[in-house]
């Protein structure tokens, strides 16, 4: 499905308007916290659509209730028409394949084994003639590795294919995840902070790999904190703050709106929970030389004690 340009630098979208993904009114509980609050979100087939919000909002929480790893207090998720069964490994066979704010790779095995472990959830038949070792599964391996391979041509790993996953620099770590995601060919793919920790050649990378995986035709609902990956890269905007989404629309709306400003881009939005330390300082500083209003750190202050 490889259409037209490969450039991908133009955030040009050809999304077809057919509903992929469809949250209806997912709220998230955890004891007397309301991690997420009546969140409704579509993305559709062909689209790129950025999820963005302060730390805490609540944006990796729903990622989890998307992809089965909470099951949400209340509402529900939807996948092509049908209703997601909250398991994890049931909303990857249905076509959903998600990476990890902190990245969850098999750090002794090889990259191209991690690439090949994303695989099985589509080769889960083949256990028997597993088994048995029949040419049935020797034909299966093959295709595997073939089409691993392929996945680390596209995501620039090919040459590292032997290397352990622990010996990658970080950036490629990421990209080695996103690579692992694919390997189960989904039709949607959910990145939560691929570029946390990269340099801003590694960003622009990034950037240039997710329009390359849409150009596959393969829809992408991405959390990212890096500003200006999320307004080139994005057809549609979501913004959650404390739970809540506040607004969705096009880039253009939602860089220019007045509480997006406020609420969002004026608060310090390093990554410092979750990802490794050694990432979080200098995440900081990137993001913040990233944000498109020149006056965000005053309105600093007032997000601490917004609510
Ligand atoms: N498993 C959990 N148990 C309790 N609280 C949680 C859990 N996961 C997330 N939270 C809380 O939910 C809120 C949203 O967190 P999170 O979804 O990680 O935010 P974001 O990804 O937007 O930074 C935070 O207050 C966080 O502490
Ligand atoms: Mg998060």
């Amino acid at each position: 499905m490889t259409t037209t340009e490969t450039t991908g630098t133009a955030p040009a979208a050809q999304p077809d308007g057919t509903p992929l993904l469809h949250a209806s009114g997912v709220i998230m509980r955890f004891g007397g916290l309301t991690a997420v609050r009546n969140v409704d979100l579509t993305v559709n087939s062909g689209e790129i659509v950025g999820l963005i919000g302060p730390n805490g909002a609540g944006k990796t929480t729903f990622f989890n209730c998307l992809t089965g790893l909470y099951v949400p207090t209340e509402g529900s998720v939807s996948y092509r028409g049908t209703v997601l069964p909250p398991k994890p490994h049931l909303v990857t066979k249905a076509g959903i394949a998600r990476t990890f704010q902190n990245i969850r790779l098999f750090a002794n095995m090889t990259v191209l084994e991690n690439v090949l472990v994303g695989r099985h959830t589509r080769t889960r038949e083949g256990l028997l003639s597993a088994l048995i070792r029949g040419p049935r599964y020797h034909k299966a391996e093959a295709r595997s590795r073939a089409r691993a391979m392929e996945l680390l041509e596209f995501t620039g790993l090919a040459g590292k294919a032997d290397h352990l996953a622990r010996n990658l620099p970080y950036g490629e770590q990421r990209k080695l995840e996103i690579a692992r995601a694919l390997a189960s060919e989904p039709g949607l793919l959910l990145l939560d902070e691929p570029t946390a920790g990269m340099n801003p050649q590694e960003t622009r990378a990034t950037e240039e790999l997710v329009f390359a995986i849409r150009d596959q035709g393969i829809a992408v609902l991405v959390i990212e904190h890096d500003m200006r990956f999320i307004f080139n890269l994005c057809d549609r905007v979501a913004v959650l703050v404390q739970g809540q989404k506040l607004i969705e629309g096009t880039s253009d709306v939602v860089q220019s709106d007045d509480r997006v400003i406020a609420a969002y881009l004026g608060e310090p939005i390093a990554t410092t929970e979750g990802d490794a330390g050694t990432d979080a300082g200098t995440d900081g500083a990137t993001d913040a030389e990233t944000d498109t209003d020149p006056d965000g750190g005053s309105a600093a202050g007032e997000q601490e004690n917004d609510r």
